[in-house]
């Protein structure tokens, strides 16, 4: 394939404008933020001093000298000089004013199980007296990196704030990984100590997740890395849920070591502002997951102020954030974002339609939740079990945010219209685990909303969207390219955890004059394909690079690839992404198998379990297709574009220029036949789905 072919630069888009909609005088008159000169007050003219504004929300120990080093682009350190600490920040300056309050609602999944209120007097006391036990049991000291692997239990907080109370730099794995996901992330981190839970609620079922300690363990260990404790909290008070046993001198019940610890206070470690916060892992282009690293004073400050001026928080407000903590969502706006602005923040455990189609609309009303946040895969997996529920329920949302993959406008007008009852404003909030918080949304005490589209940059961001050649592309152009922003902001990741020159690579190179000391020379890439509109509104058509969204969650192509490659008999594979009604893509997996093999079913399952082994059942593929050769450019590079395409049924466009045109028939023939018996045919693939599609790997090539 020539270079320009698949050039997202030339990306049209096909959708209609949609209409502007704007929030209520209601949710206005109430709003943060209503100033509508604020959006000027953030122009570039005034960058970096606008920032203040954000660490001004935030408890300094010390107050900082110089707001922004950027001397060393892309290396930056924010609020230089200041000292602050995240706990104390998200816990102890509340004290006074809300210290009966409840910080946390913990919602069990089982219904009849009773909630945990935790206040935030009640969240100091078992922060404070779990960070002593970090302290004085684990030894761990400013500066050390623990790995969490903990579902969504009351404790996952308690643990990072504990862990932010010492300066140790929390890593925390989405509970639905695997072990040796969980081990991988260990490794890199070098972790000395592993915190978990014993097991957890989901979709009516208990899971055993001490398991997964055990093989996380041993692979860090067979990698070098040893574990040296394994501390485990259990779901169920008295009661330890899971069959794997205790190894003794390594595993701890937390419960039984706290007792020493009641009632001791620690005191909040003062951290440098650019001292890392926490990491965590999200995948790339290549097979290893990155260590995002983010920074305490500038990283806080963005989702204190994000939270304050985008969620709309109030103190007084109920906000439920529907999203797993183990994803970055649910650290900057279940944890540090709600809690450094002394919020009630609910925690549900389970799955929106446990045991039915309700559940979700239930626990909004008997908490009275305000503030909605979600993902549209929860979404439309609750429009499609049930559509006139929310009728049924008399909650009251002032604001709904939806984040994490883009949003069809027929599933924006469902949640405006029917969840929130025309009442809720929305914010589309376009980010990622990299830039800490919001990038891309509209203000919604200020600007109206437009269905699919996130808006406008995020106040003091400055998007810009750039062709290959790096030519700006104005707004209204029609075409998409690659979404970039021109400044930087304090949320945004620092590096990625012992890799700097990987940060450079990824998120850097593609545009940067290198060497240049001038940060304007180096615009952040990421890896997003989006349009602007002319009102300035951008539109993201998702990844340029070799990622699959699934659900929302980020699954990079050779993480796949690889887990399959573990078994015995597979020679190559490739993974594409086919489009799913409710969780937006799936993986699907290519195979061709080393010589002297036979196809068989048992192979099919070996790689599908392979890859739930290796990375969790949310990467599990919905198919795996076995054929004799997968099509190649002359330099051997497997087409992933040409198999995505096949698996979606978009035209494969020209094959001409593969080394093995001839395989591409019969891998279409085979493929699209298997689906059609499966009734498997995709309905209604729009436009900018399908160019999504075609572009896929495009990178690669
Ligand atoms: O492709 C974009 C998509 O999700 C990616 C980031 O994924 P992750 O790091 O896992 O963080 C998810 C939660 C912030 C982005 O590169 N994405 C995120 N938000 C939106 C979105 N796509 C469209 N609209 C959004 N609002």
């Amino acid at each position: 394939m020539s270079k320009n072919e698949n050039n997202e630069s030339q990306i049209a888009s096909h959708w209609k404008e949609e209409e502007l909609i704007h929030p209520s005088n209601l949710f206005a008159k109430q709003a943060n933020m209503s100033d509508k000169n604020i959006k000027n007050k953030f122009s570039l003219e005034n960058f970096p001093n606008y920032f203040k504004e954000y660490s001004d929300l935030i408890s300094w120990d010390k107050e900082w000298d110089n707001i922004l080093d950027s001397s060393n682009p892309p290396f930056y350190n924010w609020f230089v000089g200041g000292k602050l600490n995240a706990s104390y920040n998200c816990i102890d300056r509340h004290l006074l004013k809300y210290g009966d309050k409840p910080a946390f609602i913990w919602v069990p999944e089982e219904e009849s199980e009773p909630d945990q209120v935790i206040t935030y007097n009640e969240l100091y006391k078992r922060v404070n007296e779990f960070a002593a036990l970090l302290k004085d049991f684990c030894k761990l000291k400013s500066g050390d990196r623990v790995t969490l692997h903990m579902p969504m239990i009351p404790e996952l907080p308690i643990t990072m704030l504990a862990c932010a109370r010492i300066g140790v730099i929390h890593s925390q794995v989405f509970g639905g990984f695997s072990g040796s996901a969980c081990g991988d992330r260990i490794i890199d981190s070098e972790s000395k100590i592993l915190i978990t839970a014993d097991s957890y609620c989901r979709n009516g079922k208990l899971l055993d997740h001490k398991v997964k300690a055990d093989e996380a363990v041993s692979h860090a260990n067979s990698n070098g890395t040893d574990v040296e404790k394994v501390l485990i909290w259990k779901r169920y008070q008295d009661k330890y849920s899971s069959s794997s046993s205790i190894v003794q001198g390594r595993d701890f019940f937390v419960d039984e070591l706290l007792k020493s610890y009641e009632g001791q206070i620690t005191e909040p470690e003062s951290m440098n502002s650019d001292d890392p916060l926490f990491l965590m892992y999200t995948s790339g282009t290549t097979a290893k997951p990155k260590g995002i690293q983010h920074s305490t004073g500038g990283y806080l400050s963005y989702a204190a102020g994000t939270s304050k001026y985008y969620q709309d928080i109030h103190p007084e407000d109920v906000y439920w954030c529907f999203a797993d903590i183990g994803w970055i969502t649910g650290h900057s706006y279940i944890v540090y974002g709600p809690l450094s602005i002394a919020a009630t923040s609910v925690m549900y455990e389970g799955v929106p339609t446990y045991p039915d189609a309700g559940r979700t609309w239930r626990i909004a009303e008997r908490l009275n939740v305000n503030i909605f946040h979600t993902a549209p895969t929860t979404i439309r997996m609750l429009r499609k079990a049930g559509p006139d529920e929310p009728a049924k329920y008399k909650y009251n949302f002032k604001l709904m945010t939806t984040v994490g993959e883009p949003i069809e406008p027929e599933v924006w007008r469902w949640y405006y219209e029917v969840v929130g009852k025309k009442e809720a404003a929305i914010v589309d909030t376009y980010w990622q685990t990299e830039t800490g918080g919001f990038i891309g949304t509209t203000l919604p005490g200020v600007e109206p909303m437009k269905p699919g589209s996130c808006g406008p940059g995020a106040l003091g961001i400055s998007p810009i969207i750039l062709d290959e050649n790096g030519k700006e592309l104005p707004p209204g152009s029609g075409s998409a390219g690659n979404i970039c922003i021109s400044n930087p902001w304090p949320g945004r990741m620092q590096t990625i955890w012992k890799d700097p020159e990987r940060f450079i690579d990824t998120y850097f190179a593609k545009y940067a004059i290198k060497g240049s000391k001038k940060w304007q020379d180096w615009p952040y890439v990421t890896g997003d394909g989006a349009t602007q509109s002319s009102d300035g509104y951008f539109r993201i058509v998702g990844r340029l690079d070799d990622v699959i969204n699934v659900a929302g969650h980020r699954l990079g192509t050779k993480e796949l690839e690889s887990a399959a490659l573990t078994v015995q008999s597979v020679g190559e594979a490739a993974a594409v992404p086919a489009v799913d009604a409710l969780k937006g893509r799936v993986p699907e997996l290519y195979i061709s198998l080393k010589p002297g093999y036979e196809n068989n079913e048992k192979i099919i399952n070996d790689v599908k379990q392979a890859i739930t082994a290796n990375i969790g059942p949310i990467a599990r593929p919905s198919h795996v297709w076995v054929t004799s050769d997968l099509p190649k450019t002359g330099s051997g590079k497997i087409m992933r574009r040409v198999i995505a395409a096949i698996s979606n049924f978009v035209d494969v466009g020209d094959t001409t220029t593969l080394a093995n045109p001839e395989v591409v028939q019969d891998i279409q023939n085979f493929v699209q036949n298997e689906k059609k018996k499966l009734g498997e045919i995709p309905q209604d693939i729009s436009k900018e789905v399908e160019e999504e599609i075609k572009r896929f790997g495009s990178q690669d090539n």
